[in-house]
């Protein structure tokens, strides 16, 4: 069970990207705790999408962290650029091409905090080296490269296993649960050990203010759930 009170991250992935800065500031407004943005290479998974131009352009908009999720094969080339755009949080693949300590190392030698994130076919085991050096653990709930895909609840186990894992080492590292997380997965998944829950179609399928689902979304996180 998390200890910890759930915060709700926005992807934008499936944001109206012809009002981005709107989709921004409502998701602000809406009272979300971060801003998850989704870059895809078009070789780590089939799409491309967003460059470092685009969080330097979204970043004066809010002061809430921004999480760079860099679903990309070459973390550790394309890293500097989004640690400059202004990205608070770096999340690499641990199944990317490059040594996961030389990026989180590069990341944090740019003065971001960084993250490691885990897709669901890959064991705990690939991460356990690396949990000693990171500010966030991002499990993957879904195969990445897409939002509005359903929650891969097999994942549930994985995520006990590593909050396990870290409570016992003392580390305070969070847990992150990117993929399908809505009002009928996000108990399960912090009941789990997921703290900060990354929610896309759950936010931007809804038209206007985003405060109720928000906050219907931590609700349903604190009751935890069956
Ligand atoms: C998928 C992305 C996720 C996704 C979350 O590759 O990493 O952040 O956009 O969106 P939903 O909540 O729609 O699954
Ligand atoms: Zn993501």
């Amino acid at each position: 069970m998390s200890a910890h009170p759930p915060q709700i991250s926005a992807s934008l992935l499936n944001a109206d990207f012809a009002r981005l800065g709107d989709e921004v500031r409502r998701a602000v407004d809406g009272g979300v705790d971060s801003i998850h943005l989704d870059v895809m290479d078009g070789h780590f998974v089939e799409r491309l999408t967003i460059g470092p131009v685009v969080v330097q352009a979204v970043r004066p908009l809010a002061s809430i962290p921004y999480h760079t999720h860099l679903m990309v094969s070459q973390p550790l080339r394309l890293s500097r650029a989004f640690a400059d755009a202004g990205s608070d949080l770096i999340v690499a693949h641990v199944e990317a091409d490059d040594d996961p300590s030389e990026v989180i190392a590069a990341i944090h030698g740019y003065g971001r905090a960084a993250g490691l994130a885990l897709n669901p076919e890959t064991p705990a085991e690939a991460v356990l080296p690396y949990l000693d050096d990171i500010d966030l653990l991002l499990v993957m709930t879904v195969h990445p490269g897409r939002g509005g895909q359903a929650f891969i609840t097999d994942v549930l186990p994985k995520i006990a296993e590593l909050r396990a894992e870290i409570d016992r080492r003392g580390l305070s590292l969070p847990i992150g649960v990117d993929g399908g997380v809505n009002l009928e997965t996000i108990g399960p998944a912090h009941a789990a050990g997921g703290e900060v829950m990354v929610a896309g179609w759950a936010l931007y399928r809804e038209a206007g203010d985003l405060s109720p689902i928000v906050q219907a979304l931590r609700a349903a996180a604190s009751a935890g759930g069956a």
